[in-house]
């Protein structure tokens, strides 16, 4: 199918020179404008303090993109063509006049492009930096009316906020400038191939949606788990933990798309009321039943791939005595017709056994044992895995006779996987939802309540724990699958967390 290439925009990527640009950012704009996505009048331009010249940068961009993106080697006379559009300028964020200037360079450059002046502003930027940022491009007249003529929009990064207080300020302070529809938060985790498979499973197969609820299912595992440390982010680690980190996004958006109704239509508001109601369909807990339905844990010294590894108290920037969590286990109960009695399990961490993501969704064992009397007294439980990431696919185990004149029944796997079927490498998140913000498609973007509505799930259990300090850290070993109470966790519900 032709690509149409989207209407021409200056992409002003804030932030320019960090991690997030270098790894992600440039190599998906760079994918775009490969595959054709990018009108010709189209302008990338990198803004950070440190930096020299449009040369120096291209130059340093050109060796990021050889090396992070996806379709590899580079292209010489492609890259040349992408490079033509990027640019890069020098200024601090918190000085209203080096925006101010920012905003002459950009005119000059869509003026020479014959471009209409849309704009896409990019906050890859520590957090603290985001208000003053949006304060200053209101105030250097960079964010148009969202009605007719040109468009302004604006992606942020996560972690957004900190807690259910700071990211209702947050968000009342973006709104002073952006109006909802012009502002997109982004989870990188909502633009994986896999995780936008989750609905077009669901929904676009005839036989599994009358099995999605509490009759059938017995229920749900969500791990997001990661073979790395925090690979010298210790600083922010020790201000976030994982609960921030990855179970108040990634892993609660994976839950609200497993676990909610089927939208009246895909289209922005309507998937995102959906999702928002499953957040507020979550059982509000005590401190003491948090204290009993969450684990926190923190790795120690161990082996990954058998090689040794530090613990996290050794990592650059972390305290030695830091109580910080870099594992979280809990337990939630989404509380509608469809989910009652189901629980959900929600697991994160770092230095575990494996990296890997998934959703693994466990029916109800038949009600009676069939085969009893041929010797087969338990029988495996049917479960259905969703593979987010790596070796992306869909699982489903079921019992099979093994041949014989024994009656043994044994679970076999029937399995879909990406890269078998489809071939090739799956397009980036940030390809998928940088299109997207530039389409102004918000469907995979986090909506102000939605964000909200998480933290304020989220919240108690920060101030529980903050409250009911650990007593145990370290209590994992890196390279393991967390700590022993997470496995107490689930025996005390008569189960067990899979090894994926
Ligand atoms: N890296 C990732 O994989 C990743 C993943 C998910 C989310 N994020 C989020 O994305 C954001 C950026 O992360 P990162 O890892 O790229 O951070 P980083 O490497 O520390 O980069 C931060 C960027 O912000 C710029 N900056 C900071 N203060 C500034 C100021 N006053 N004026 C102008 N520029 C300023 C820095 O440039 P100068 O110092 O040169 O000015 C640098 O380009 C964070 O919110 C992070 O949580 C990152």
């Amino acid at each position: 199918m032709a690509v149409v290439p989207t209407e021409p925009v200056s992409i002003v990527i804030f932030g320019g020179s960090g991690d997030l640009s270098k790894r992600k950012l440039v190599p998906a704009l760079y994918e775009l404008h490969l595959e054709g996505h990018l009108a010709p009048a189209t302008l990338i331009v990198a803004y950070a303090r440190t930096g020299e010249s449009d040369e120096t940068y291209r130059a340093e961009m050109k060796a990021a993109v050889a090396e992070f993106a996806r379709i590899k080697p580079l292209d010489e006379e492609k890259w040349a063509a992408f490079e033509s559009r990027l640019f890069f300028f020098r200024g601090d964020l918190t000085v209203p006049k080096h925006l101010a200037d920012l905003k002459t360079r950009i005119e000059t450059l869509e003026k020479e492009r014959n471009a209409p002046g849309n704009r896409l502003f990019y906050l890859a930027i520590p957090p603290s930096a985001i208000s003053p940022v949006v304060k200053n491009l209101g105030d250097a007249g960079f964010v148009y009316p969202v009605d007719g003529g040109p468009w302004s929009r604006l992606i942020v990064e996560k972690p957004f906020g900190r807690d259910l207080k700071s990211a209702q300020t947050l968000n009342e302070e973006i709104s002073q400038v952006f109006r909802e529809r012009q502002t997109f938060r982004i989870d990188h985790y909502l633009g994986k191939e896999t995780t936008q498979n989750i609905l077009v499973f669901r929904l676009g197969n005839g036989i599994f949606e009358p099995l999605w609820n509490g009759r059938y299912v017995d229920h749900v595992q969500i791990t997001v788990a990661e073979s790395i440390g925090v690979e010298g982010r210790g600083r922010f680690y020790e201000e976030a933990g994982i609960l921030r980190d990855i179970i108040q996004n990634h892993v609660l958006q994976l839950l609200c798309l497993v676990a909610m109704e089927p939208p009246v239509a895909f289209e922005p508001n309507a998937v995102r009321d959906e999702k928002v109601k499953v957040l507020k369909a979550v059982r509000p807990q005590t401190p003491a039943e948090i204290l009993m339905d969450t684990v926190r844990g923190q790795y120690g010294p161990g082996a990954v791939d058998g090689k040794p590894v530090p613990g996290y108290r050794s990592e650059m920037n972390v305290h030695p005595m830091s109580l910080r969590e870099t594992y979280a286990a809990w337990k939630v109960h989404v509380e509608n017709w469809r989910w009652a009695g189901v629980p959900f399990y929600l697991r994160a961490g770092k230095r575990m056994a494996k990296r890997v993501t998934e959703i693994a969704i466990t029916f109800k064992t038949p009600p009676i044992a069939m085969f009893r009397r041929a010797g087969v007294t338990q029988q495996a439980p049917n479960v259905l895995v969703l593979r987010i990431q790596p070796d992306e696919g869909i699982f489903l185990t079921f019992g099979a006779k093994v041949p014989g004149a024994v009656s043994k029944i044994d679970p076999v796997t029937m399995d879909f996987r990406y890269s078998q079927y489809f071939g090739g490498s799956q397009p980036e998140a940030y390809e998928r939802l940088l299109l997207d913000a530039i389409h102004g498609n918000s469907t995979l973007f986090a909506r102000r309540d939605e964000v909200e509505a998480a933290w304020e799930l989220v919240t108690p259990l920060l101030e529980t724990w903050r409250e009911n300090p650990p007593s145990d850290h370290p209590n994992y070993e890196a390279g393991t699958w967390g700590p022993e109470a997470a496995v107490a966790l689930m025996a005390r519900d008569g189960r067990r967390w899979r090894r994926p």
